[in-house]
């Protein structure tokens, strides 16, 4: 059953059918394809290349074959090639001869180019709704726990205090990026490449204009060769989508640490945990790690799709068939750990007094008792020595910088008096820093209302 046995002597070798074909996957868009042939019919009766009747016909016989296959009373062939011969035939097989005027105008090759945009710009937009939905969970817990003391990290050392609201800030501005990603994303796809025929446009009086409108984009494509052969936004989009994970990635490879019985910082739900088969004290993070672990999968579909492309000469070549697994899976991937990290998210406890013990026994003020000495006109240099001798002290006490007795300070340096103690307290470590983006209660409250009407924004976009 093909849409092109006529100059042929031979049926095709079942190897190379079962080789060339993609209806096995390209079933998955098979609403676009029939939205998009009905877009087609409709302006090839407005341009007088179909009668009325014989539009609706086939308007009538695309209801019948999308509500059949819906509802699981029409399974696709495998003799088909693709979902767009599938269609045509099955259209045919029930209405007659106007089925055969469906294709007048149009290749596979404009066609397939319009199903993917239609599928990938329904698929960002499902992206960014739960995109929104995690920054929503992610702004909760930062405006629960804006005094939530915690160490803040570098070169997994702890280093200075911060707050847990401050941390979640971190991924709330990656995750705000991730959306605008998205929408540019979603923007600069929005052209309609039907009507660019096999890659020439076509001899047919078609109204592109009309048919992008109904459609839903903002106009036609303006070349016919680059419309049949770019899959740019496939390549955009999967990149956003590969930012997207890394971005999971790092949370959670934070959670799976957090989670440990060494930091105790949370503690996973058991709904979104799992068990050991021989050890039955284990409760483990697999969600995370798992989420960690599909990051490779999407980061290779992007390798994928680039190498794919990067030798086709213009325009159209069938190695362009394989845009579409790498896409689907990399989509269905990332939408599945959005849902589930959020969920993830939404239901894990935070030990908020193990965060700040930790704080507290990492000399993490240890940076503010220096900066205390610059404010008694030590300069900075000296002042990073002093402190750096008295926490050599503390470690052989056994002691952390705000329980060492004043005369220990004082032994090292006269400068030091009772303030000291204040100077360096978490709380004091935390609040003074106030700098827009800095974790202080302050200025965390300011960025707060910010994402507040960040958040209100997208939600009425
Ligand atoms: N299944 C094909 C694809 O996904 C549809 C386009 C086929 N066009 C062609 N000239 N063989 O790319």
């Amino acid at each position: 059953m093909k849409l092109w046995g006529g100059r042929f002597t031979k049926e095709t070798n079942q190897l190379v059918h079962n080789f060339n074909e993609s209806l096995s996957f390209d079933n998955k868009f098979y609403k676009e394809d029939i939205q998009g042939s009905r877009a087609h019919v409709k302006m090839l009766s407005k341009c007088g290349i179909l009668t009325e009747e014989e539009r609706d016909s086939i308007l009538e016989g695309l209801d019948s074959i999308e509500a059949d296959i819906t509802s699981g009373n029409l399974d696709f062939d495998p003799q088909y090639e693709d979902i767009h011969s599938f269609v045509e035939g099955v259209l045919t097989e029930r209405i007659g001869e106007a089925g055969k005027k469906l294709h007048t105008g149009r290749s596979r090759n404009d066609q397939v180019a319009l199903d993917m945009k239609l599928y990938t710009r329904n698929e960002i937009a499902e992206t960014e709704e739960l995109l929104k939905e995690l920054l929503k969970t992610i702004f909760g817990i930062m405006e629960v726990h804006t005094g939530t003391i915690m160490p803040g990290f570098t070169h997994l050392q702890k280093a200075q205090p911060i707050s847990l609201s401050h941390h979640m800030g971190a991924y709330f501005e990656m995750f705000k990026r991730d959306l605008s990603r998205l929408k540019d994303c979603r923007e600069r796809l929005n052209l309609c490449p039907l009507g660019s025929g096999a890659l020439a446009g076509t001899t047919y009086p078609l109204d592109r204009s009309m048919t992008a409108e109904l459609l839903g984009f903002y106009g036609p494509t303006l070349n016919s060769m680059d419309s049949v052969s770019d899959r740019d936004y496939l390549i955009e989009y999967l990149s956003a989508l590969s930012l997207i994970m890394m971005h999971l990635s790092r949370f959670n490879e934070e959670i799976i640490t957090w989670n440990t019985n060494e930091y105790r910082f949370v503690e996973i739900d058991d709904s979104y945990s799992t068990g050991s088969s021989i050890m039955p004290q284990k409760k483990n993070p697999d969600i995370a790690e798992l989420i960690r672990g599909k990051t490779g999968r999407v980061y290779g579909h992007l390798i994928s799709l680039l190498t794919t492309m990067k030798g086709l000469p213009l325009a159209y070549n069938k190695d362009m068939q394989e845009d579409k697994e790498p896409v689907f899976d990399a989509v269905d991937t990332v939408k599945g750990c959005l849902a589930l990290f959020d969920g993830m998210l939404k239901t894990m406890k935070f030990n908020t007094d193990n965060m700040r013990l930790s704080a507290e026994g990492g000399f993490t003020n240890a940076t503010d008792a220096a900066d205390y000495l610059v404010k008694k006109g030590v300069p900075f240099r000296d002042a990073h020595g002093i402190i750096g001798a008295l926490v050599l002290k503390c470690i052989e006490r056994g002691e952390s910088l705000d329980k060492l007795p004043l005369d220990e300070y004082k032994k090292i340096s006269e400068v030091f008096d009772e303030d000291i103690y204040e100077a360096i307290s978490m709380e004091t470590c935390v609040s003074k820093r106030n700098t827009i983006g800095a974790p202080g209660v302050e200025a965390m409250k300011e960025v707060i209302e910010i994402y507040r009407s960040f958040i209100s924004e997208i939600d009425n976009s």
